[in-house]
């Protein structure tokens, strides 16, 4: 029975169809804290005027608020009385207010209650803030939404021993010392934005210092504050930050904008980092690595999401969200952005490729499941439940289309325009659009239903050559399944990178019915606006294999390829990604029919073309071996649950264990062999080069370890123990983690003594334990929550911990008895009200029940329907649970 509060959560859903412009601006505020130990006391002074696209509205003054204790108003400098206004468990509304006037407000806080970790927090004993997306109006009453600019001006008073570091947005202005020992810092940010990107931070913090000169010769300072002793794990986020910054100037003509750039590692953080403008807030996973303790993915995932960050200051600062619904504006675009970064520091095809593999996992399994929601959502309880996979990744697909559909000279162009028209301004992705169509002088009306519509399209094709004629035809169809809300869809544009390989394998000439010119061999961009449509090429000499969607050209999935034409193109294709496609796929039909051999009880046998082609991959690896690693990879047990209607997580995990097991018997010598010419004898470099060797061999030990030799363990072992970087300590220790007998307890044992003081490595070996296959995890989870490591406050504990086990381990997380649900449940009741957007993240797999067995999808939602039962339970959690059993 939903309580009254559930029914009132539902009847306040926000809608992008209601949405009117503010019948307020603030122009300006000023802001003063005094920090405290106990309260702590904001003091606003706001210029606010009636907005002039809404004079004709009624209005008083309506402000957001929560979580606030007011101490006092005034309008224009005099002090209101209590009949003057009405404060509610969400706002200040202030009556009879002129076209212009000013508001002081006073209230208190207390930082150090607030487990939410949004608004003003304490981490580690230090002040830091949270804003997006609702969090400014848990620091002060405001127009709390993100189509309200203003300028800030920001006054920090805090006791001077304690909190020697001041910092808030923009450039530092004055400070000095007050008599009681305290002290203070003004900052003055003189760009106009949204309170979600106010930031401040008060602490006792140790800055890694360096210089960036911008193109046209203006030096920016840039610090990264860290706890004392962290100084050695900030030269690669400094490295990272100086990449992207001159990038940004080199690929999109784009220049930092105040004298100083600021970032901040805090170790509670609800999110990756955050892009509040000249102070960015990181979570210390994405700031802190030196090699003894960051894995090669760490030092990749800084990368990136120093990068995020910091171009979020022109897609998302500069130019920023007219409302919540269009998050992807600055999210989707910003991913992209990013990607673009990090494929130009190393590989571009590595890049793709493991940029499809997260899109596959996370964003997949959210279009087919009762959360789809398209990248433009249209309702929404909790904001915090949409910074999803579908807003961030698809949203990135989707401008990476624009690129594939303009060409990357009238994507800049089209740039170009969205600067020139809406700088300094809050817009919707509409506006986006328009300034890619005028700059590429496209129509993409059409195209636009990406932004709309959810949903995975499914293509297959049709084909026939024709020997006397030498015409070639092919005919797409796409189809959408249905998605909450969408029973019908329209047709997606969909950009088709196409190459045609003849016989042996080369790429043939591709020319169309119709065009003047002769054609020319390699990739080929087709666009297919309808439901079915097809090409015709002419000129083709013999009957060519289609190597169709390279480097992925759309989020979609190609159904019904024939075995024998991914094995050729798994080895043959000139395009990385289709090549490496192709053996993924042709390895799944393989893994399927194990899957099904297992559940008859059949004798499994592993495919000798599999075993060939991992053969001539690992033999060929020397060339590029990131690549090569990739290539071996068998696809996840994710990945093959989704390719079935009902999931035998059991049947896939033997499937897969069997199929790994007998690589690493065929190939044991090659492997062997590639795993000591790869040992890595210099010191630790996280070069693109000497991560890609370091993934290669990894990869072999992970095929050797499969065969479940003694020798194999002893060599797991032994990496474990005496590995020079994390990388490799933690790819032994994963492999370790699977496997039964005493040495893992051992392991895992020295590793918790060596490393029990840094927090980051201590989430490892956590994640580490509630991912491994073995029966006893869930056991050991719930006994690690006790833990004196582990704290349920922590965001990162609970992911590397909770999070770890109901996303990373589908074998044990399914568990028959229904035992991984119920345990999930109890933890999203327990945290739920310390922090209710962890909560809500957590409820996700949860919804997950739609291809399972029966018995398992009532239990999964007897496990949602427990944590809908508690009374009090947050909006957010509300949301994700109750959507979650539609
Ligand atoms: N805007 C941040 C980013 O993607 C993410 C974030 C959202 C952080 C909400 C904190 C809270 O860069
Ligand atoms: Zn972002």
């Amino acid at each position: 029975m939903p309580d009254v509060r559930q029914t009132d959560h539902n009847s306040r859903v926000i809608r992008l169809s209601d949405y009117r412009a503010p019948d307020f601006l603030i122009d300006s505020v000023e802001l003063v804290f005094d920090l405290g130990e106990e309260d702590t006391r904001v003091t606003a002074h706001l210029a606010i005027r009636r907005n002039p696209e809404a004079l004709d509205r009624p209005a008083g003054l309506r402000l957001e608020g929560e979580a606030l204790r007011l101490l006092s108003v005034a309008l224009d400098g005099e002090s209101l009385g209590e009949n003057r206004y009405r404060v509610s468990d969400d706002a200040l509304i202030v009556d009879g207010v002129g076209e212009a006037f000013t508001l002081d407000v006073v209230t208190l806080i207390r930082p150090q209650d607030n487990t939410e970790l949004s608004g003003l927090y304490k981490s580690g004993g230090n002040f830091c803030t949270q804003c997006e997306a609702e969090g400014f109006r848990r620091i002060t009453y405001f127009l709390d939404r993100p189509d309200v600019m203003t300028r800030f001006t920001t006054t920090i008073r805090a006791e001077a021993k304690r909190y020697p570091v001041l910092l808030s947005n923009g450039n530092p202005v004055a400070g000095g010392e007050d008599p009681d020992g305290r002290h203070w810092a003004r900052w003055v940010d003189p760009h106009p934005k949204p309170s979600y990107l106010f930031a401040l931070v008060a602490g006792d913090l140790t800055a890694v210092r360096d210089e960036f000169i911008t193109r046209s010769g203006r030096t920016v300072s840039l610090a990264i504050w860290v706890r004392r002793g962290d100084e050695d794990k900030c030269g690669h986020a400094m490295a990272s930050l100086k990449n992207a910054m001159a990038w940004d100037e080199r690929v999109f003509g784009l220049e930092y904008d105040l004298d100083v750039f600021n970032i901040v590692a805090v170790s509670d953080f609800n999110m990756g980092a955050m892009e509040n403008k000249g102070l960015n807030i990181f979570n210390t996973k994405y700031v802190l690595a030196k090699p003894e303790t960051a894995t090669d993915a760490d030092y990749q995932g800084i990368e990136s999401v120093i990068g995020h960050e910091y171009f979020h200051n022109w897609t998302g600062d500069r130019v920023t969200c007219r409302d919540w619904f269009q998050l992807s504006l600055k999210e989707g675009l910003t991913v992209f952005r990013d990607q673009q970064f990090s494929a130009d520091q190393g590989s571009p095809a590595v890049k793709r490729i493991s940029d499809v593999r997260t899109l596959r996992a996370r964003q997949f399994p959210e279009d087919f499941g009762p959360l789809a929601h398209p990248v433009r959502p249209e309702s929404y309880i909790e904001i915090n439940n949409f910074y999803t996979a579908t807003v961030y990744e698809k949203g990135a697909e989707v401008v990476r289309m624009i690129h594939t559909l303009l060409g990357p000279d009238k994507f800049r162009k089209g740039m170009d325009l969205y600067f020139a028209r809406h700088d300094n301004q809050a817009v919707t992705i509409e506006d986006f659009v328009s300034a890619m169509q005028d700059a590429g002088g496209v129509d993409l009306s059409r195209f636009k239903r990406w932004y709309s519509q959810a949903g995975t399209p499914e293509v297959t094709v049709s084909e026939r050559y024709h020997p006397e004629s030498r015409r070639y035809e092919m005919t797409f169809r796409q189809q959408t399944a249905p998605s909450p809300g969408q029973p019908v869809k329209d047709p997606f544009v969909l950009p088709i990178a196409i190459g045609l390989l003849s016989p042996e394998g080369r790429e043939m000439p591709i020319r169309l019915d119709g065009e003047e010119a002769e054609g020319r061999p390699g990739t080929r961009v087709l666009t297919m606006t309808g439901m079915e449509q097809t090409f015709r090429f002419i000129d083709v000499a013999e009957p060519p294999t289609p190597s169709l969607f390279r480097g992925f050209s759309a989020p979609v999935k190609v159904k019904g390829v024939p075995l024998d034409r991914l094995k050729f193109l798994a080895a043959h294709d000139g395009d990385p990604f289709a090549r490496w496609e192709a053996g993924q796929q042709a390895a799944t039909r393989h893994l399927l029919d194990l899957v099904h051999a297992w559940r008859r009880g059949e004798a499994l046998t592993a495919d000798p073309d599999l075993l060939d082609a991992s053969r001539r991959t690992l033999a060929g690896g020397d060339a590029d071996p990131a690549f090569a690693a990739l290539a071996l990879g068998l696809p996840a047990e994710s990945a093959l649950a989704d390719e079935m209607a009902v999931v035998d997580v059991e049947a896939i995990h033997a499937a897969r264990q069997f199929l790994r097991g007998e690589i690493g018997r065929a190939l044991g010598t090659e492997l062997a062999a590639t795993y000591e010419r790869l040992t890595d004898k210099g010191s630790y470099r996280p070069t693109p080069a000497a991560i890609g060797a370091r993934a290669l061999r990894n990869a072999s030990l992970s095929y050797l370890s499969a065969t479940g030799t003694a020798e194999a363990k002893a060599l797991l072992v032994a990496q474990a123990e005496t590995a020079g970087n994390m990388t490799d300590t933690l790819a032994a220790l994963g492999l370790l983690g699977d496997v039964e007998g005493p040495e893992r307890a051992a392991v895992f044992q020295d590793f918790y003594e060596r490393w029990q003081h840094d927090d980051l490595v201590i989430d490892k070996w956590f994640a580490l334990q509630a991912v491994s296959s073995l029966p006893e995890t869930l056991e050991r989870c719930r006994s690690l929550l006790a833990h004196p490591a582990f704290d349920l406050r922590n965001p990162n504990r609970v992911r590397s911990l909770i999070g770890a086990f109901s996303q990373g381990n589908q074998l044990r997380f399914h568990e028959a008895g229904g035992a991984g649900y119920a345990f999930l449940a109890e933890q999203i009741i327990a945290i739920d009200p310390l922090n209710a957007t962890m909560a809500a993240r957590l409820t996700q797999p949860l919804g997950a029940w739609k291809r399972q067995d029966a018995a398992r999808q009532s239990l999964m939602r007897l496990a949602l329907e427990r944590i809908l039962a508690v009374a009090g339970l947050s909006k957010g959690t509300f949301e994700m649970a109750s959507k979650s059993l539609q």
